[in-house]
């Protein structure tokens, strides 16, 4: 290989070959480790591991000519001298065969890899795009927030409800004339109630306070949002299910006050600071007084359109006190507890703050409509 070995033949020593000092090998040390660095695979490293270890090998002939040195001192030391250099040479050997399987275990592995990123195609082979929540759903959500940020806990309830409930308990007996606005589907599950899909979250108030009343939990402070249904023909203001949020507080002391100002907070909370409620005089059964809350027009912003008939006024909802007959039902002490009630729909709440023309688009599903919010 390099000419060092020729060299040590044929120079000879008085009593050692050259090829046994220290200098010569180093150079057969360094010689080998550039050799072994050069190796790409583990496979072209055992043909060069094999060579280093082959009897023509210049470490090999050099362990060999040991035997020539006659001055027993001189013979250990160049042993020693031959010992190492044999040494560093087997441990570059195996460090670089570390680095070269491990270079080849992960070649492995990112040959065998699964691409889960394969992006999905849709019909006309654009890739498919991520959805979002339903408007009605974000209106939800953000109600929900502004009520959480005023103390409110938010509570469900079931959308399929007996009489009783979204009723009798609310003090609609049956024959009442209220019951005309709330026509519902009506449903036989073969129990001896009356069921049907509630027409609005108002049971919800119902099924709230008898918790409260038999956990002994009350004061209750919360929203109810929710699905409704009743049998009107969809138009651009109304739609046969569609969504509500009822709010309820029962504590002790609860004045007029104390609705009137919830109601205005949220109006301008959800709305804006330029958008303020009203209340006027209305009828609920549930509610004694009773109102209907407006709040300022949101196209004209007061100033007076066709949308509010130049009144600068659109109703939202209904409110009011909790009527005895509903505290009586559920088994609470009107002279101990007052409370406030109140209810609106979500989806005209959405109409409103996006001036939806008609709220019929809410469920058409035309994408374009749909992903402009
Ligand atoms: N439940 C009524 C409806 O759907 C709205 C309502 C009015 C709810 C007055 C209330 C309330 O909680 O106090 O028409």
């Amino acid at each position: 290989m390099t000419g060092i070995y020729d060299e040590a033949h044929d120079l000879g020593h008085p009593s050692m070959s050259a090829a046994l000092e220290q200098e010569a090998l180093d150079l057969l040390v360094e010689d080998a480790t550039r050799s072994i660095s050069t190796c790409e695979s583990v496979n072209e490293l055992d043909v060069l591991a094999s060579t280093l270890r082959g009897k023509d090998a210049p470490l090999i002939l050099a362990r060999r000519s040991l035997g020539q040195v006659t001055d027993e001192a001189e013979r250990k030391a160049a042993g020693a001298r031959v010992g190492a250099a044999m040494d560093l040479v087997a441990s570059a050997l195996e460090a670089r065969r570390g680095v070269l399987q491990e270079r080849e275990r992960r070649a492995l592995l990112e040959a065998d890899r699964l691409d889960l990123s394969e992006v999905v195609l849709d019909a006309v082979r654009l890739p498919v795009r991520r959805g979002h929540t339903h408007l009605v759903a974000q209106t939800r959500a953000a109600l929900e927030d502004v009520f959480v940020a005023m103390g409110f806990e938010v509570a469900e309830g079931p959308e399929v409800e007996t009489d009783w409930y979204n009723f009798e308990a609310l003090n609609i007996p049956p024959g009442h004339p209220a019951r005309d606005m709330y026509d519902t589907m009506y449903l036989d599950l073969g129990i001896p109630e009356t069921a049907l899909l509630r027409t609005h979250t108002s049971p919800t108030q119902i099924h709230l306070l008898e918790k409260a009343v038999a956990e002994g939990s009350l004061p209750v402070h919360a929203v109810m949002p929710g699905r409704c249904y009743r049998l009107d023909t969809p138009d651009a203001r109304h739609l046969p299910v569609f969504h509500q949020i009822e709010g309820l507080v029962v504590d002790r002391d609860i004045t007029f006050g104390d609705l009137a100002g919830v109601i205005e907070t949220f109006t301008s909370a959800y709305f804006g600071p330029d958008i303020h409620s009203r209340l006027r005089p209305a009828y609920f059964p549930f509610t004694e007084p009773s109102a209907e809350f407006e709040i300022t027009c949101t196209i004209c912003r007061g100033e007076g359109c066709r949308t509010c008939s130049r009144t600068g006024w659109i109703e939202l909802g209904g409110c009011g006190m909790v009527d005895p007959a509903v505290f009586d039902a559920v088994g609470i002490d009107p002279a101990k507890y007052s409370g406030f009630a109140f209810g609106f729909g979500i989806d005209r709440c959405a109409q409103m703050r996006h001036g939806i023309a008609d709220m019929r688009a809410l469920i058409e599903n035309d994408l374009r409509f749909v992903r402009q919010f």
